[in-house]
């Protein structure tokens, strides 16, 4: 057990001071080898050193979620606006064409259903994330689940070092139970331990103090979009969490589960690319939809 006596809080985050180790653009990433570095590039635009990640691996522990029912009618429409797509091997090798060329962040974790709680995961093969030529791998982390969170770290950290032997990076998914705040402290939290665990990306969730969780995780931050908001809302997210350091989104539900997926996705695009504010990101949107 660590000496916990007089642990305290963080409070001294540098914000506004940019980090030193800087000439990649991928934060973390300018001392890794060349396929990770490659890999990293897929998934974040070199120009803007962000990304639009499609996540529809829901289904992984919810099973049909609504907008998911027919993977080919509702997400492969929109697999040309996004910059990476997220979801599983099963979904991957029966629905997502080969020849749509890209980045796949592969959900690598095989977890229990949504009927019982938070996941004690089992994980991939690397051979196989290898053969389907996958970008990344994605694993998730159950902390401050007494329950789960040893085995998911451990998997988190084994992902890692499979990751490594063949230049794969990996993405710390960060969970969150029914009985855990979602706040600062406990993104904070959980980012940090899946970057020092050696996750490359970390997925977690915008909250107030979110500039906090970034500056004190060392690799890029992107966020869940979360349950389904209004358009504006849900542009509003987008917005905050690039404004507060965020290297991207990985959103499901507000892109698929919107009235217009393809007007959705497109418009979160340009507030992550193009710094588009949401109010005109929302313009953006009704002028795609109404086409
Ligand atoms: C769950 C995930 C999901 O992909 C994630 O939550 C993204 O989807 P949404 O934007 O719908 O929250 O990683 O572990």
């Amino acid at each position: 057990m660590a000496d916990l006596d007089d642990l305290r809080e963080g409070n001294n985050f540098g914000l506004g001071i940019a980090s030193s180790n800087n000439s990649f653009h991928v934060k973390g990433a300018e001392n890794l080898p060349w396929g990770m570095k490659d890999r990293l590039s897929r998934i974040f635009n070199p120009k803007t050193g962000r990304t639009v990640m499609l996540a529809f691996d829901h289904g992984f522990i919810m099973g049909p979620t609504s907008g998911l029912e027919r993977i080919d009618l509702s997400i492969v429409p929109l697999i040309e606006y996004a910059d990476c797509l997220m979801c599983t091997r099963g979904i991957l090798r029966t629905m997502i064409p080969p020849t749509t060329n890209k980045p796949i962040c592969l959900r690598s974790d095989a977890g229990t259903s949504i009927l019982t709680e938070l996941n004690d995961n089992a994980l991939i093969d690397v051979e196989d994330a290898l053969r389907m030529n996958v970008s990344a791998m994605a694993v998730m982390l159950s902390i401050g689940d007494a329950a789960h969170e040893a085995k998911t770290i451990a998997n988190l950290y084994k992902a890692v070092d499979k990751g490594a032997r063949y230049g794969i990076p990996v993405m710390g998914v960060t969970a969150v139970g029914k009985d855990m705040a979602r706040d600062a402290r406990y993104f904070g939290l959980a980012s940090r331990i899946a970057a020092e665990n050696g996750a490359n990306i970390v997925k977690t969730y915008y909250c107030d103090g979110f500039e906090n969780v970034v500056a004190a995780c060392p690799v890029p931050v992107v966020i869940a979009g979360g349950k389904k908001l209004p358009e504006l809302e849900a542009l509003e997210l987008c917005y905050k969490a690039i404004s507060e350091g965020a290297a991207g989104v990985d959103m499901g539900r507000n892109v698929f589960q919107s009235e217009a997926p393809a007007a959705m996705i497109q418009a979160v695009h340009a507030v992550v690319h193009d710094g588009l504010k949401p109010e005109q990101a929302l313009e953006l949107f009704n002028e795609l939809k109404s086409k």
